[in-house]
C-alpha cells in the first residue's frame, strides 16, 4: 500500500488505523471519511472527506482523484443494532461493500473487508471453529458477513480484485467505543470498573466469546494487506483471535487492578442470543501459516493497558 482510502474511518476501529496507516505511509497519503466530521485526532490529523458509502459515484471520485491504491472499507453497522434495524444494515452493510468492490475493480486497487466471529451460526463447531467451516449464521449482521466474504471471493475470482480481510473477533479499545455490538460488554466493564467500580453486563456469565486488543487488530490489517498474494489461501475471511474470554474471567483480571470491582449481570435477551450462536473460539492458524499474524496482548496485558489508559482519560 502507498496512498489508500478508509471508509468509516472515525469509528472504532478506524480512528485508531488512521493514525497507524499515517505513521507508517506519511499523513498525506491516508485520506480518512466518514459520513460526519469530529475534532477526533484521525480528522484533524491529515486529509479528511465527508463520505457515505451509499455513494457508490462518490466513493470512486474520492479514490480516483486521491490516485490511492488500496481502500480499508470500515463503514458497517454493528450486530446488536442491525437485528433492531435489520433491512437499514442490509442496506449499509451490502451497499457499501458493493460499491467498495466496485471501486477496487474499477481502479485496479486492492480492497480490505473486515467480516467478524458473527458470519458463524449456532451449526458452526463450538470450540476452536476451523477457517473452512459451516457457516449459517442467524443474525442479520452474520448474514450481511457472510455475504461479503462470498463477494469479495467473487470479485477476486471473477475480475480478479485484489480483495483481503480477517474475520475480527470482539475488538477491545480505548480510543473510540464500539457502536452497538454484541462483544461491547468487554470494553464496557473496563470503563465502568475505572469510573464507577461496578459493572453491570448485558452478556451472562460463562458466555465465551473471541476478544482481542486494539493494537493486534490494527497490526493484523497492515500485515494482511502487505502479505505477498502467493501465500493467501484464503484471502477473504481469515480467522484471527487473541483469546476467548467469559466476563468472569475479565473481572478476574480486573480485580488485580481494582480488588473491590463488582460485577452483576443483567442480561439483555437479544444481545445473549447473538452471543450464544456464535463460537466459543475460533482456530487461527490458518493466519498464522500464511501471513504469520502473531497478537502481542493476552488478557492481563490487555487489561494493565485498559486500566492505565482509561484512567489518565477520565483526568482530564
Ligand atoms: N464486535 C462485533 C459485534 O459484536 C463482532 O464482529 O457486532
Amino acid at each position: 500500500m502507498k496512498k489508500i482510502l478508509v471508509t468509516g474511518a472515525l469509528g472504532q476501529i478506524g480512528s485508531e488505523l488512521i493514525v497507524k496507516l499515517r505513521n507508517l505511509y506519511g499523513e498525506n497519503n491516508v485520506i480518512a471519511t466518514d459520513i460526519r466530521k469530529n475534532d477526533s485526532v484521525a480528522a484533524l490529523s491529515g486529509p479528511f472527506k465527508l463520505l457515505d458509502v451509499a455513494d457508490g459515484e462518490k466513493m470512486f471520485q474520492l479514490a480516483k482523484q486521491n490516485q490511492v491504491d488500496a481502500i480499508i472499507h470500515l463503514a458497517a453497522m454493528l450486530s446488536a443494532v442491525a437485528e433492531k434495524k435489520p433491512l437499514a444494515a442490509w442496506h449499509l452493510n451490502m451497499g457499501g461493500l458493493i460499491n467498495a468492490l466496485e471501486t477496487a475493480k474499477e481502479l485496479g486497487i486492492q480492497l480490505f473487508a473486515p467480516s467478524s466471529i458473527g458470519s458463524f451460526g449456532p451449526t458452526t463447531p463450538k470450540d476452536k471453529a476451523p477457517q473452512d467451516t459451516i457457516q449459517r449464521p442467524t443474525s442479520m449482521y452474520g448474514v450481511n458477513k457472510v455475504a461479503g466474504e462470498l463477494l469479495c471471493d467473487y470479485y477476486f475470482a471473477r475480475f480478479g480484485v485484489d480483495t483481503r480481510g480477517v474475520r475480527f473477533p470482539g475488538l477491545i479499545s480505548y480510543v473510540t467505543p464500539p457502536g452497538g455490538g454484541t462483544t461491547d460488554y468487554a470494553v464496557e466493564i473496563y470503563y465502568d470498573a475505572v469510573e464507577k467500580g461496578r459493572y453491570q453486563s448485558f452478556i451472562n456469565k460463562g458466555t465465551y466469546m473471541d476478544m482481542m486488543f486494539m493494537p493486534d487488530a490494527l497490526e493484523a490489517v497492515v500485515q494482511l494487506m502487505e502479505a505477498d498474494p502467493a501465500k493467501l489461501q484464503h484471502r477473504n475471511a481469515y480467522n484471527i483471535t487473541a483469546m476467548s474470554l467469559e466476563p468472569e474471567e475479565i473481572a478476574t483480571e480486573i480485580r488485580k487492578h481494582i480488588p473491590s470491582f463488582v460485577l452483576d449481570y443483567q442480561v439483555d435477551p437479544a444481545r445473549q442470543a447473538i452471543a450464544d450462536s456464535w463460537p466459543n473460539s475460533i482456530d487461527d492458524s490458518a493466519a498464522r501459516e500464511e501471513w504469520g499474524f502473531r497478537p502481542q496482548y493476552n488478557l492481563e496485558k490487555m487489561t494493565a493497558d485498559m486500566l492505565e489508559k482509561i484512567r489518565e482519560k477520565a483526568k482530564v
